[in-house]
């Protein structure tokens, strides 16, 4: 296993997505533990990219629950319907807003941040978990976020097995 991971630090959003993708596929396709896995997600776009809090919650026994992450703490169970995480769970969509305050129902597990990005992961055609992400700045979430998190999720489905 790779013991560190490599990018450009000065570069664009989009070109570390890039680079981290077969880096990422490298890292968890060779370990089958789910939680594992997805520590280490957490922390490479964590080390990449500086996040605010980065990190999943995994659907289980009818609910959203916390899973590993890297930033303050969180809420650990989230509604299927309920908040930015249930919305991408319930539409199997990927969304973006640029202003927390400005969604309904969004949950605010701290009240630093500003605007958020939720990619679902699918497995074996469901939502098995959500990627969350939270800035601690307005509108810091583009079309570059939803495709590179979104490929990184795609990743994920391909080679974690959810319960
Ligand atoms: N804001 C999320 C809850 C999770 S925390 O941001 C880590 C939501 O509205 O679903």
């Amino acid at each position: 296993m790779a013991e560190s991971i490599a990018f450009s630090k000065s570069a664009d959003r989009a070109t570390i997505y890039a680079e981290l993708a077969p880096q990422i596929e490298a890292l968890i396709s060779g370990e089958t533990d789910l939680i594992a896995n997805l520590a280490n997600v957490a922390a490479v776009l964590n080390e990449a990219f500086g996040f605010f809090w980065v990190g999943f919650y995994i659907a289980k026994d009818g609910e959203l629950v916390l899973g590993p992450f890297q930033g303050p703490l969180a809420c650990t169970r989230i509604a299927f319907d309920s908040g930015v995480c249930g919305h991408a769970y319930s539409t199997r969509e990927t969304v973006i807003v640029p202003d927390v305050e400005a969604f309904p129902g969004h949950i605010a597990c701290s009240s630093a941040a500003r605007s958020e990005i939720v990619v679902p992961i699918f497995f074996e055609d469901r939502v098995a978990a959500v990627l969350d992400v939270d800035s601690d700045r307005l509108a810091d979430f583009s079309a570059d976020d939803s495709a590179g998190l979104e490929a990184i999720a795609r990743i994920i489905g391909r080679y974690c097995r959810f319960a």
